[in-house]
């Protein structure tokens, strides 16, 4: 996640899942690129096959359907998914040779952006299904079993899709996320997100407090609550309450109150919609981790105009001095993009400054990335290829030192590391710090799932190595 570079949103891609279902009668093999809210839907989608008979299987050779659940945000992300058809095409045509039939199917942002010319670039796909259509998969894989061609299904109705799929959980581990808004109104002059997941809609707040729960009860001890503009979420409160409409600081307060749940984390955030609410909450309420990805793009005011952003430098800085009066330890996080249209060698010094101004403990930066149908790509002033490369490398180094010296100046320090997961070697665990750094060190399994003090007492790229504070007493050095 702290990955200061060209790297997909979200550390988790691609995500392939798991085995988990053995012995049953058909496998699918779901493969995951863009951001949480796509792996979300990934899970979900696992769930809502899982009742007709598919088992996931990490191998694609193996399944009857393959699902790829894309991203559209870069050119270079949605390109990756043609060319995994090209490998799909040649799984499938060897299956066929022992008579083994294969679906295929792409849903996703690519899905919903490019529609019926997927399956004229790429025969071999059986269903084209949109974000918003998944609770449709059963009915489609049914309906491309009888017809030749592909089904297409890309309609917009969030609710609808929320209500129909299966709030099971298919994960493990002792972190979640949970979709809490979906869409995007901001209309970014660079940005996909609009067109490919709609309108911002957000979930009820008891939609989002029982599906809270039933991560709890299953092991869940950190939810990252998800959104496109995670902040813009609203809703009436729950069932019974006559308060006015609730915001994301009330969501949270509320969903701390669940016995179990230690952790909250919400992702990701737009500059213009972080309410005083949201501050207060992130300053008093202990179960929300002391982290914010809370992107700027950039720091030039020309920039951000033509980006239609809706905020300027000297607004975002003011907001992080306000969040980090409420919070002070807060790690703050970002996304920028370099060479959009008309940055100027001085709009890029301006990134730089804003970046030296706020200092970051994490940051995803990209090259402005030219996508069909954003206003964006009309833009006259297209910026040359290599003055990108050379400004995303110095804003990258400069990212990176950051983020270096935020995880150094850990060091010594003993804080609560959630436990996700055995470490690489024998009698190693990891987990996450606060600020969502892995942290790894030597510990016996069973305390995998809970929470654990560890002293930080080193950094490597990308982690934090710690020692366990039981270990370090029963060893007489603490
Ligand atoms: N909703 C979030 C981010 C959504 S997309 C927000 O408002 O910030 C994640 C990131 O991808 C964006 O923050 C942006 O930095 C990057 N991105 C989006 N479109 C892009 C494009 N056309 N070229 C390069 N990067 C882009
Ligand atoms: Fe894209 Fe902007 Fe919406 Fe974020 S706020 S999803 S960058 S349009
Ligand atoms: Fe990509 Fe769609 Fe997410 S374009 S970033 S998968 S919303």
């Amino acid at each position: 996640m702290s990955k200061a570079g060209e790297a997909e949103i979200g550390a988790n891609s691609p995500h392939e899942t798991h085995d988990h279902t053995a012995g049953a009668e058909k496998r699918v093999f779901i493969k995951t690129y863009g951001c949480q809210m796509n792996v979300y839907d990934s899970e979900r989608m696992g769930a809502l096959l899982a009742p007709l008979g598919y088992a996931a299987t990490s191998q694609p050779e193996d399944a009857d359907l393959v699902i790829l659940n894309t991203c559209h945000i870069r050119e270079k992300a949605a390109e990756k998914v043609y060319s995994e058809l090209g490998r799909l095409k040649n799984i499938k045509a060897s299956r066929a040779q022992t008579g083994k039939q294969t679906q295929i199917a792409v849903a996703g942002c690519v899905a919903q952006a490019e529609g019926p010319e997927i399956h004229a670039r790429a025969p071999v796909v059986d269903i084209v299904v949109g974000p918003q259509a998944y609770h449709r998969l059963p009915e489609m894989i049914a309906r491309a079993a009888r017809q030749r061609g592909a089904v297409l299904e890309t309609d917009f109705d969030v609710n609808e899709k929320f209500d129909a799929l299966p709030k099971a959980r298919t994960g493990d581990g002792p972190t979640a996320f949970l979709t809490i808004q979906e869409g995007c109104d901001k209309f970014c002059t660079f940005c996909v997100v609009p067109y490919t997941r709609g309108a911002e809609v957000s979930r009820h707040v008891d939609a989002i407090t029982a599906e809270a729960r039933m991560l709890v009860a299953s092991g869940v001890r950190e939810i990252t609550l998800l959104g496109q503009n995670v902040n813009a979420w609203t809703s009436a409160p729950p069932a019974g309450e006559h308060a006015e409409a609730w915001g994301l600081g009330e969501l949270c307060r509320h969903l701390a109150k669940i016995d179990g749940l230690e952790r909250i984390r919400f992702t990701t955030s737009h500059p213009r919609d972080m309410d005083e609410g949201l501050i207060a909450a992130l300053g008093d309420e202990p179960k929300l981790m002391p982290y914010l990805h809370l992107p700027v793009q950039a720091g030039s005011d020309k920039i951000l105009k033509a980006m239609n952003r809706d905020h300027t430098a000297e607004h975002y800085i003011r907001l992080i001095e306000r969040i980090r009066a409420a919070r002070p330890d807060i790690a703050l996080s970002g996304d920028f993009i370099v060479g959009f249209p008309g940055e100027t060698d001085a709009d890029f010094e301006d990134t730089m400054a804003l970046v030296r101004e706020v200092s970051y403990a994490s940051a995803f930066s990209f090259k402005y990335s030219r996508r069909p149908g954003t206003p964006g790509a009309a833009m006259r002033a297209q910026v040359a290829e290599d003055i990108k490369t050379d400004r995303l490398a110095r804003l990258q180094t400069l990212l990176e030192a950051q983020k270096q010296a935020f995880n150094r100046s850990l060091i010594g320090k003993t804080l609560p590391i959630l436990i996700e997961r055995a470490g690489r070697n024998e009698g190693q665990i990891a987990g996450r710090s606060p600020y969502l750094q892995s942290v790894h060190m030597d510990g016996p399994a069973r305390l995998i799932g809970g929470i654990a003090q560890a002293t930080i007492r080193d950094v490597t790229p990308n982690a934090l190595t710690g020692v366990l504070v039981d270990a370090l007493h029963e060893k007489g050095t603490a």
